[in-house]
């Protein structure tokens, strides 16, 4: 049964795919409206010791999961827990994964237009970004069209299968990320005034501290790194036996965070160089918001000399992020049903392609129903889901599943010592933490 199902093809593929999963419009979206809100350098610090202390470890608690099971999220809790209730965490997920799908498919659809605008040329006839956007918010059934062409274009890749539509995609589409940042990072960096932006990004102001930031890192960390519905865990289990689980979590986390901090090197030194007032240049980008995407950077490329091909690159780059995030999350739905529910791949994804089209004409039509998309996902589901995986791979996976997925069988040389950190994190450390990021998020 096991010899039917797909695995990644090389080693390379599975990194690209599992990172295009983690870079996405949370990197490049939202990871600088939340560094301008937590005071730049003090937010970059807490962000990056969320990472390491507990993103690394859920990762691998998800990556052990998905490939000691080989299943679907809701397949992998079954095989391993038969006949208990941790099914509802894999079920959970899938939901999850879904719900996100709703409104994220929304903003990919926004990515296009703006990628459209800036090849046309008319983003350089805009005075007013603000009106601009609010243009477009308010045309639905062009929404409505972007969105769903990004819909069948991420159904395009699932349906392609695991080697040939998945991986791929992400061996092509990872490396032109890179490349188009690295162009934007430059043109950033050599404009005059740029420093105050660099600045900004890595000198702490310790009396900037806000008591949130903590909180608000970790939420950004799970939401960058896929953790918490079972996305990495279903990739994990397309990995081959000789994946080493740790080194990946690694490596797909310090992509993820570099792409973040390349997106910042983009944003802060344009904003810092191009704006008129310094002064009131943080306090800006913090009002931004969630538009500063859409509002506030079309505003600074317009400033700069061949504006759009500074944006067009800029749009092409968020759409591709967002296509290798939206592929991950389609993936876990797909195969959920496709396994769970018997039916051929093609059925499933007919099915799925139908609720996100429907999901996503909501909200498109409802900026309300994308709120609460918005936040369900992000602040209750994607907690809810990382507490309880933490809490299975802390506390009832056997030990001997989890010591030979992390060694491979006794293949790769583990420090013991190592073992009891990784267990502390996930009995005790992350749970704990995870609770305080939900309560907050409740409350808050
Ligand atoms: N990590 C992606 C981003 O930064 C979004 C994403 C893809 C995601 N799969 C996920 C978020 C699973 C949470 C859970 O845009």
């Amino acid at each position: 049964m096991n010899e039917k199902r797909s695995t990644f093809g090389s080693k390379l593929g599975m990194v690209a795919a599992a990172a295009g999963s983690a870079v996405g419009l949370g990197n490049i979206w939202r990871f600088p409206s939340e560094t301008a809100d937590g005071g730049g350098a003090i937010f970059i610090i807490v962000y990056i010791t969320c990472i390491l202390f507990f993103g690394i470890p859920l990762m691998v608690a998800e990556f052990l999961i998905g490939r000691s099971s080989r299943a679907n999220a809701a397949g992998a809790f079954h095989k391993l827990a038969p006949d208990t209730p941790w099914k509802w965490v894999g079920r959970l997920g899938v939901l999850t994964g879904f719900v996100i799908l709703g409104f994220y498919m929304v903003v990919c659809g926004w990515t296009v237009d703006y990628f459209i605008q800036s090849v046309t040329g008319s983003l350089k006839e805009v005075s007013d970004f603000s009106t601009n956007f609010n243009t477009l918010l308010a045309n639905r059934p062009k929404q409505i069209g972007l969105m769903a062409f990004f819909v069948l274009l991420t159904a395009y890749f699932i349906f392609s299968g695991v080697q040939k539509g998945i991986e791929r995609s992400a061996k092509i589409m990872m490396p032109v990320l890179f490349l188009l940042l690295i162009v934007l990072v430059v043109r950033a960096l050599s404009l005059e005034g740029a420093r105050g932006g660099i600045d900004f990004l890595f000198k702490p102001d310790f009396q900037e501290v806000k008591s949130t930031v903590f909180l608000d890192a970790m939420g950004q960390a799970f939401f960058s790194l896929s953790l918490g519905m079972g996305c990495m865990m279903t990739y994990a289990s397309y990995f081959k036996d000789n994946t080493n689980l740790t080194a990946t979590a690694v490596q797909v986390s310090v992509l993820d965070t570099l792409v973040a901090l390349l997106a910042g090197m983009v944003i802060f030194p344009s904003a810092f160089a191009l704006t008129t007032n310094p002064d009131t240049i943080v306090s800006e980008l913090v009002a931004g918001g969630p538009g500063l995407l859409f509002i506030t950077v079309p505003g600074l490329f317009n400033q700069m000399e061949g504006s759009m091909i500074w944006s067009a690159m800029f749009f092409l780059l968020l759409a591709i992020a967002a296509l290798t995030s939206t592929i991950s999350l389609m993936e876990v739905v797909t195969i959920y049903i496709q396994e769970e529910h018997k039916v051929s791949r093609k059925k499933g994804l007919l099915f799925v392609v139908i609720g996100v089209l429907a999901l996503g004409a909501l909200s498109a039509l409802s900026p309300q129903f994308f709120n609460i998309l918005d936040m369900a996902s992000a602040k209750i589901m994607l907690p809810v889901g990382g507490l309880f995986i933490s809490l299975f791979a802390g506390w009832y996976l056997d030990k001997k599943i989890v010591q030979v997925e992390l060694t491979n069988d006794g293949k790769i040389k583990f420090g013991i010592s190592f073992l009891k950190t990784y267990s502390f994190i996930l009995k005790f450390l992350a749970p704990v933490a995870i609770l305080l990021i939900f309560l907050y998020g409740l409350i808050g």
